[in-house]
């Protein structure tokens, strides 16, 4: 089967792709972007989170098929270039909310989805937002103040 996908703004076309095939497998393994990660397979972790059409989703959960002529925006999307950071992304840099990094793709862009839609969120806002977001690592302190240093910054605050 082929599939056309909009990733990150530029029309892919893949060949030869399994109806079983995910998006996840078909944005890792095919179209070389490892940034979302495989850590479940299963919709538990949301370590693979992108966006689709602007609605994040487990992209292990999305069959291949299903994204086809659809708008799919990965973390390497949210950058503004090649050698940028999107304020999400620096943020947790900075915060020190990276540890093994395997879950940070996806949390980074939950984070990033919840700040356009609430550009100031309470606590409660960013933990209920990050809900479906599993960290092994980190123990979440230091991923609430990435998020909180972001949105100040997206706010101008700093
Ligand atoms: S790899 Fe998709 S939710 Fe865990
Ligand atoms: S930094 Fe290792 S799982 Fe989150």
């Amino acid at each position: 089967m082929r599939v056309n996908v909009i990733v990150n703004g530029a029309t892919r076309t893949v060949d030869d792709v399994w109806e079983g095939e995910s998006l996840l497998y078909v944005l890792r393994e095919r179209m070389g972007l490892p940034g979302s990660k495989n850590a479940c397979e299963q919709g538990e972790c949301g370590s693979c989170t992108v966006y689709l059409d602007g609605v994040p989703v487990c992209s292990c959960l999305v069959a291949a098929g299903q994204a086809e002529g659809r708008d799919v925006r990965t973390v390497e999307g949210l950058a503004p270039d090649r050698d940028g950071l999107d304020p999400v992304q620096r943020a947790f840099l900075e915060a020190g909310a990276v540890q093994c990094g395997f879950c940070t793709p996806g949390l980074i862009v939950q984070s990033h989805d919840l700040l356009e839609r609430v550009p100031e969120p309470s606590d409660a806002e960013i933990r209920e937002a990050l809900a479906g977001n599993l960290c092994r690592c980190t123990g979440y302190e230091k991923i609430l103040d990435a998020v909180r240093l972001a949105a100040r910054r997206k706010a101008g605050a700093e």
